[in-house]
C-alpha cells in the first residue's frame, strides 16, 4: 500500500487555519483518500496533557529551553502514537502546526537559536519532513483580533507582545522563502473562501491530484 502524505498546515494566532484544514480534508476526501486531521501540540493522548502546560497559564510559566523541550516531546509522541501509524495504513495526515511553529515562536519569537531547533529536530524526527507546508500569513493586528474574539483558555502565547508575533510571522515568512518546494505561502487577509479555493488548487497541482469534471 502507498503510504499517505503529510501536510502541516502554519500561520500566527487567528490565522483560520481550522477552517482552511476543515475544507482541504473535505476535497482530499471527496477524492476517495483516507484523510486524518490533527493539531501540535496534541493530537495523542499524551501531546495533549502536554499542550495544556504550554498554552494555559501565565506567560512566564516555562522559559524558552523548556518550552521547546516540551513541544519536542509532545511531538515525539504525537508522530509515533498518531502519525506514523496513519500514514502507514495510506492515511494522509494534514496537521494544525507543526515544526516551523517551533521556529516561528521558539526561535524568531523568543530567540532561541535556530541550530539548537535544528539538533532538537534531527534527534527527534530523524529525517522526516512535511510532504508540503502551507502558510497563511496574515498582519498580526488581525490574526489577534480573531483570536481575542475566541472565548477559551488557550490565552498564553496570545498574551504575549505585538513584537513577539511580529517576530512570529516574520519567522514564518523567512522558513517559506528559505524551502520553497516544501511551503505554499497564502494571503490569509482574503476572503476565508478565496484562501481555500487557492490552497486547494496548490495542493491539487502539487500532488499531482487530478478531479474528474
Ligand atoms: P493553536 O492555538 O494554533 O492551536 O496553537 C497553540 C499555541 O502553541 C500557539 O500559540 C503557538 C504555540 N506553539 C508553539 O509555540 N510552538 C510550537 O512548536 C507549536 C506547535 C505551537
Amino acid at each position: 500500500m502507498e503510504q499517505g502524505r503529510f501536510i502541516s498546515i502554519e500561520g500566527g494566532e487567528g490565522a483560520g487555519k481550522s477552517t482552511q484544514i476543515q475544507a482541504l480534508s473535505q476535497k482530499l476526501d471527496s477524492l476517495g483518500l483516507a484523510v486524518k486531521c490533527t493539531r501540535e501540540p496534541g493530537g495523542s493522548a499524551g501531546a495533549e496533557e502536554i499542550r495544556r502546560l504550554l498554552v494555559e497559564g501565565l506567560a512566564g510559566r516555562w522559559d524558552a529551553t523548556s518550552e521547546a523541550l516540551l513541544v519536542l516531546a509532545a511531538r515525539r509522541d504525537h508522530l509515533t502514537k498518531t502519525v506514523w501509524p496513519a500514514m502507514e495504513e495510506g492515511t494522509w495526515v494534514i496537521c494544525d502546526r507543526f515544526l516551523d511553529s517551533t521556529y516561528a515562536y521558539q526561535g524568531y519569537g523568543h530567540g532561541l537559536p535556530l541550530d539548537s531547533l535544528d539538533q532538537l529536530h534531527a534527534f527527534t524526527l530523524g529525517a522526516f519532513r512535511p510532504d508540503l507546508t502551507i502558510l497563511i500569513d496574515l498582519p498580526i493586528e488581525d490574526g489577534l483580533r480573531r483570536a481575542h474574539s475566541r472565548q477559551d483558555r488557550e490565552t498564553r502565547f496570545e498574551s504575549l507582545e505585538r513584537a513577539f508575533h511580529e517576530r512570529v510571522r516574520h519567522g514564518f515568512l523567512e522558513r517559506a522563502q528559505q524551502d520553497p518546494a516544501r511551503f505554499i505561502v497564502l494571503d490569509g487577509s482574503q476572503s476565508l473562501e478565496q484562501v481555500s479555493d487557492q490552497m486547494i488548487q496548490a495542493v491539487l497541482s502539487r500532488f499531482e491530484l487530478f478531479v474528474e469534471e
